[in-house]
């Protein structure tokens, strides 16, 4: 019989949805021509580009001339903060410890190559950026480019953007927001919210992988991105991937079509691990819990208390018995450093404990959890 599988790992990438596959074969097979072509399969690729584009613009309430496609969100976070320091004249950026490396790692080297300073917002104890800290940060009259994560990839905790965004906007500083964990997870109204630059990855809402997308508003005094052709209003050259294009608006209209029904099966799948957890495991802790932290629906870091030699095989050890689940994000997962984002908000001796990252989808069942609470039960 073969081995029983959970794949409870959904923050790091997720299983293309097999209409979205469908849909995906159909403009491969059937439309090959460069959108840029102003012959009869050109236009028609040219259609299946803007067709999308109207998709996604209108699925986050947003206009399609906003939306610029990218090969993923670290392109599209890259980007953003290189054009508003290099083209917008901004001199800072405030950001957090406890951003995703396609933002983290890239402030330094702007700090380099541009001299602008990088100000790090406080935490609050959950690993929340403290909105009073920011709003002391921003007195200071200087181009800002406020830069801070929706919803925390490692940790689930969630930023409110409204009131960010009131805040830059009454400071008159730009805000980009990290949303790749959240676009096809929770809504969004980009006409009503005050936020000058969003991003999104298709392969976290079962599309495809090397497409994302920047909303952006800004769009004045920008310089391309990529030097090229004259595709994405000039901002990015390239010819565009359509049939990547066309799966992730396919992937981006179902998520948000089966929104409330996916978001109450996996709110219980939820529910129902930390619960079988409670049982098996008394003592665990939900990372980045704090009073007044709400934590996103779909994601769960747990500090377990087993002793300390069991945090380096513990991964290795769940893979064995057909449980794939992380410690934090993908890109660090082969490494055996803490996450940069749990030092953060655990003391010393807790982060050397074993904390796993669970995240769900709506593939995802009680005997996945089930599955899991056995496994660990044999770690
Ligand atoms: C919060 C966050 N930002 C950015 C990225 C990078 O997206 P991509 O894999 O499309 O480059 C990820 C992916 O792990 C992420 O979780």
């Amino acid at each position: 019989m073969p081995m029983k599988k959970a794949y409870l790992d959904n923050a790091s990438t997720t299983a293309m949805n097999p209409l979205v596959i469908n849909e995906m074969v159909q403009v491969m097979s059937g439309n090959y021509g460069n959108p840029s072509s102003t012959h009869s399969i050109g236009r028609q690729a040219k259609v299946v580009l803007e067709t999308a584009r109207k998709t996604i613009a209108s699925l986050i309430n947003a206009e399609a001339r906003e939306i610029i496609f990218t090969s993923g969100g670290t392109e599209a976070n890259n980007l953003i903060l290189h054009s508003t320091v290099k083209d917008l004249g901004i001199r800072r950026i405030i950001s957090s410890r406890v951003e995703h490396h396609s933002v983290l790692n890239t402030l330094p080297r702007l700090a380099e190559q541009f001299g602008i300073r990088t100000d790090y917002v406080n935490l609050l104890p959950g690993g929340q950026p403290d909105l009073k800290h920011l709003e002391a940060l921003l007195q200071e009259e200087v181009p800002t480019l406020v830069s801070l994560i929706h919803v925390n990839n490692e940790t689930g905790t969630v930023l409110n953007l409204l009131q960010t965004g009131t805040l830059c906007r009454q400071y008159k500083a730009l805000f980009h927001t990290d949303t790749v964990q959240s676009v096809g997870k929770t809504e969004f109204d980009l006409r009503n919210l005050p936020v000058d630059f969003i991003v999104a990855s298709a392969h976290k809402f079962h599309g495809p992988k090397g497409v994302g997308f920047i909303y952006i508003t800004k769009t004045i005094g920008l310089k391309p991105m990529l030097y090229g052709g004259e595709q994405e209003k000039g901002l990015r050259g390239g010819t565009e991937p359509i049939h990547q294009i066309a799966g992730m608006a396919k992937a981006l209209e179902l998520a948000y079509g089966n929104l409330n029904e996916h978001r109450q099966h996996i709110t219980a799948l939820k529910e129902y691990l930390h619960e079988q957890l409670t049982i098996n495991f008394p003592g665990f802790k939900i990372n980045g819990e704090a009073p007044g932290e709400e934590l996103f629906y779909n994601l769960t870091n747990v500090l377990l208390p087993l002793p300390e030699d069991k945090t380096a095989m513990i991964l290795f050890s769940l893979d064995m018995q057909g449980v794939e689940v992380s410690r934090g994000s993908a890109c660090q997962s082969g490494s055996v450093k803490p996450s940069h984002v749990l030092k953060e908000i655990l003391s010393p001796d807790a982060i050397k404990k074993p904390s796993l990252r669970i995240s769900f989808s709506h593939y995802n069942t009680k005997e996945d959890v089930d599955l899991l609470i056995e496994a660990l039960k044999k770690v």
